[in-house]
């Protein structure tokens, strides 16, 4: 039995908010020493304002660029590819991506493989890929996110759909996160309201799962300083940042869905996005995100609102929320007062509240939010039924990076038993 945990470490990007904030990106480029850089983005956000304030900001400071503008919104190992390909067809010193979780985690995966060619499968997380350490700096990235959902500006994390498994996966690193994420929320006026939605409720989920997960000394101890995944469990500096991130989340989901006019709303869940990221890019998530991958990966013909994409797919952040409320329903028994507090924070009472009661409490916060949000009733309604159930599992269980920080284990019959659950929400 290897030693446990005895420390953990805080790994962010550095981070600017401010709104109208792009506008300094052609600045930072030149003060990186940057002449030449790729720009990406998805064909959605290519004509809309965000890009053009880049694309400018970029000419005032008399620095070239060339566009990719074929991320594919929820990209896949092929998809991936082919920007990887692009990257390294087109000389450049540095890169910056405009756009959602999509295109941030796209252009980290292209300079990764840019910067240090391998096999597709290397960097790839294990026990999908080999899960080989980033072997040496890449070049600067600056993310710029255009919606307040996966704080991808802030991780060293890149997530894609993995076709031959019909399951996500992904690629973490510290070396991946952004040199600079710019948190601008003039980024999100034109974000539908749908998707404004699904990625509000990847922030709450972020925000619970890295609060509920195995404390980080439940961990083995690494041989070394840098075999410390990024992904560590709870600790104390995240759970401040995911505390907050929860609180300032269900203050102001409602508001900055219902009205993309409203300032501070959408300001404040630009903040949550980005706090909810520096608390689980450290601590970690755990089985909603786990049971996500094959929810997204097994698609078959479900077309989401807002969502302009050309094949069918399940948004993200939907993904994970149709699952929360039956793992936090699994998981309060093991730290009851977590979970309490997480319902608090979300506007429950529970002054009076008895511990056994805290997984309810909790997942009926999550379910009225969903409801209110217009977030469809279950997986039955996404066209899952319980024949689904085998492969839904069998998607999950090789997820260890995320499954093992599950506060209560979670095996197969588990497993299926929180997909039964969460085939309707209520
Ligand atoms: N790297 C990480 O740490 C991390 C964390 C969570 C999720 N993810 C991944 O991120 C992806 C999801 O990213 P996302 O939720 O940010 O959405 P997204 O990038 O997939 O974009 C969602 C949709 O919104 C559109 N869009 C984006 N910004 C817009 C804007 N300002 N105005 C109008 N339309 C806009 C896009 O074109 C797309 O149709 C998933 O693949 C998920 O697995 C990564």
């Amino acid at each position: 039995m290897p030693d446990h945990e005895y420390a953990f470490e805080m790994a962010t990007s550095g981070i600017r908010f401010g709104s109208g904030a792009t506008r300094e990106v052609g600045a930072d480029l030149v003060d990186l020493g940057a002449r030449h850089v790729l720009v990406f983005t998805d064909p959605t956000v290519r004509p809309l304002p965000p890009v053009a304030t880049v694309l400018q900001s970029l000419e005032d400071a008399g620095v070239t660029c060339d566009v990719f503008d074929q991320v594919r919104v929820e990209p896949s190992d092929t998809s991936i590819q082919r920007a990887i390909q692009f990257a390294a067809a087109t000389p450049h010193d540095a890169i910056v991506a405009v756009g959602g979780g999509s295109t941030i985690d796209t252009a980290k995966a292209a300079n990764l493989y840019c910067c240090w060619p391998a096999d597709f499968l290397d960097y790839v997380n294990p026990p999908i890929g080999k899960g080989k350490p980033v072997p040496g700096p890449v070049k600067p990235l600056i993310a710029i996110p255009t919606t307040a959902g996966t704080g991808s500006e802030t991780t060293g994390v890149a997530i894609f759909d993995y076709q031959p498994l019909h399951s996500k996966t992904g690629i973490a690193h510290r070396r991946l996160k952004p040199t600079l994420g710019i948190v601008d929320p003039e980024n999100t006026r034109m974000l539908p309201p749908a998707v404004a939605a699904s990625s509000g409720l990847d922030v709450l989920s972020h925000a619970i799962e890295s609060f509920t997960a195995i404390p980080y000394t439940e961990r083995p101890r690494p041989a070394r300083p840098t075999l410390r995944p990024a992904y560590q469990g709870s600790n104390p500096i995240s759970d401040i940042w995911s505390m907050e991130a929860l609180r300032l989340t269900a203050r102001y989901i409602r508001r900055a869905v219902a009205d993309p006019s409203d300032d501070e709303a959408r300001a404040k869940m630009m903040l949550a996005a980005a706090y909810a990221g520096v608390g689980f890019g450290n601590a970690g998530v755990h089985l909603p995100h786990g049971m996500s991958y094959p929810v997204s990966g097994l698609v078959r013909g479900y077309r989401a609102p807002g969502y302009s994409a050309d094949h069918p797919l399940v948004p993200h952040g939907v993904s994970v929320i149709l699952n929360a409320p039956a793992v936090f329903r699994f998981t309060a028994g093991t730290s009851p007062e977590r979970h309490l507090m997480a319902a608090e924070a979300m506007g429950a009472d529970t002054g009076r509240a008895n511990t056994d009661d805290a997984g309810r409490i909790l997942s009926a916060q999550i379910i009225q939010l969903m409801h209110d949000l217009h977030m469809p009733n279950g997986l039955r309604a996404l066209g899952y039924t319980d024949a689904d159930i085998p492969a839904l599992v069998e998607g999950t269980l090789p997820q260890h990076r995320v499954t093992k920080l599950s506060p209560r284990p979670a095996g197969p019959d588990e497993l299926a038993r929180l997909f039964e659950e969460a085939m309707v929400s209520w």
